[in-house]
């Protein structure tokens, strides 16, 4: 069996991790058990690209439960615990990850993945997907489909299918209501906030703390930062989202007035250039700028860098910028997701839906895809109602339904005062 780890002496200490997990996955650790027998995923060779941390390695052991042979690499440079990669490889699965990966080691990790002549990819930003289709569009007829995590990957997926460039059907896992409603809001909320706390030990309490993005992620940790005291200001560009921030009582503004005013800086947007020279010109001494969204394009650091005299890491995963201009700016991460880079990533109790979203996904693709069109597919309403429900039964949570008599009345059109 084929690997590539930091140091596969580190098992031990992963899979105390994996334990960890497995105790707060208890809709995933159901489905493992359910499909243990069945073996729906028999014969299929799953790739995946996604982060390697402990709630992967429990969907990974899912799937090799349910009958899958596995290949995996991170999909970000910076996220990959580097002790549940060596428990991963050490239970059996090639897995090609490691902490602070070079961009080279990087593709090469996803093409080693590759080897194995995938039936089903799984992805966490497209990357895995793109490979296939730029250097390796022979083996796309050999998958019969695919999984996207992500919404920056659901993107890139689309934009493929538009331009009729997509050559297999994949599902767009992040859509479903009990991923993105949740490991989006609650999940980077809460990790991203870790991620700062761990990489700076700064007070929330007191700091503007400015949001860029009032998506999901924005949204969660725009709300987890006021939670924890800070004066949170968020920049926007599409005007609902603006007036949905200001109306959850957060103030508006744009980032060129923003950026002289704030103490730490998240973006979350999806897109590019978000925080440019400009901004970093005006940012006030001890400004922390850092990423949540899945590139790290959204904070420009050529043009951090062109403004710079000096860098030194003041801490793990926080870099000080000395500026020409005598100021200093604190980037956390390099830029990357600071939620996985400079913490773990979401909570175990959040991936719990995200990945048993991801697995009955992956059932469906491997009894469905070969009669699904090559294009972006979404997971069907009741898989998310019943995820729900199962989540609700393992927290012991009872809710209502309609009697016959509501059920008649929700269909009642002449039903007035
Ligand atoms: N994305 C965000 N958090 C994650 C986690 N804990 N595991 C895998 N992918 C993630």
């Amino acid at each position: 069996m084929e690997y590539k780890v930091k140091d596969i002496k580190l098992a031990d200490s992963g899979r105390l991790k994996i334990e960890w997990a497995e105790s707060r996955m208890p809709v995933l650790m159901h489905l493992m058990e359910k499909y243990r027998k069945e073996k729906p995923l028999k014969g299929q060779k799953v790739a995946g690209c996604l982060h390697v941390t402990k709630e992967t390695a429990v969907l990974i052991k899912t799937l090799a439960v349910s009958g899958a042979e596995v290949s995996w690499s991170g999909c970000n440079p910076l996220s990959t615990q580097d002790d549940v990669a060596a428990a991963i490889a050490d239970e059996g699965t090639p897995i090609f990850a490691w902490h602070g990966m070079n961009v080279d080691e990087f593709y090469w990790a996803i093409d080693a993945t590759l080897e194995f002549e995938p039936t089903l990819t799984l992805d966490d930003g497209a990357d895995l997907i793109n490979r296939i289709h730029q250097k390796r569009p022979d083996l796309a007829k050999k998958v019969i489909a695919g999984t996207e995590e992500t919404t920056t990957g659901v993107h890139r997926l689309r934009a493929m299918a538009k331009a009729g460039e997509l050559l297999y059907p994949v599902i767009a896992v992040n859509d479903a209501e009990t991923k993105w409603d949740f490991d989006n809001v609650y999940g980077t909320g809460q990790s991203s906030i870790d991620g700062i706390l761990r990489s700076t030990s700064v007070l929330l309490a007191g700091k503007k703390f400015v949001v860029a993005g009032y998506g999901h992620c924005g949204r969660g940790t725009a709300s987890r930062a006021r939670g924890m005291g800070a004066q949170v200001i968020v920049t926007e560009i599409n005007p609902l989202q603006a007036l949905k921030a200001m109306l959850d009582g957060f103030e508006v503004m744009k980032m060129d007035e923003a950026a002289a005013v704030g103490d730490i800086f998240i973006t979350a947007t999806g897109m590019k250039d978000i925080l440019v020279r400009r901004h970093f010109e005006m940012m006030k001494d001890g400004a922390i700028v850092c990423n949540t969204g899945h590139y790290d394009c959204e904070i420009n650091l050529n043009d951090l860098a062109a403004l710079k005299d000096e860098v030194r890491e003041i801490r793990p995963n926080n870099e000080e910028y000395r500026l020409k201009n005598g100021r200093k700016i604190f980037l956390l991460a390099k830029g990357r997701l600071v939620n996985l880079a400079g913490a773990e990533g979401h909570p175990s109790e959040v991936m719990d839906m995200s990945f048993a979203n991801q697995f009955l996904a992956l059932i469906r693709c491997a009894r469905e895809g070969r009669d699904l069109d090559a294009a972006v597919h979404d997971v069907p309403v009741e898989q998310d109602l019943d995820l729900a429900r199962l989540k609700l039964d393992t927290l012991g949570i009872g809710i209502d339904s309609l009697t016959p008599e509501q059920e008649k009345y929700n269909d009642d059109y002449l039903a007035g005062t």
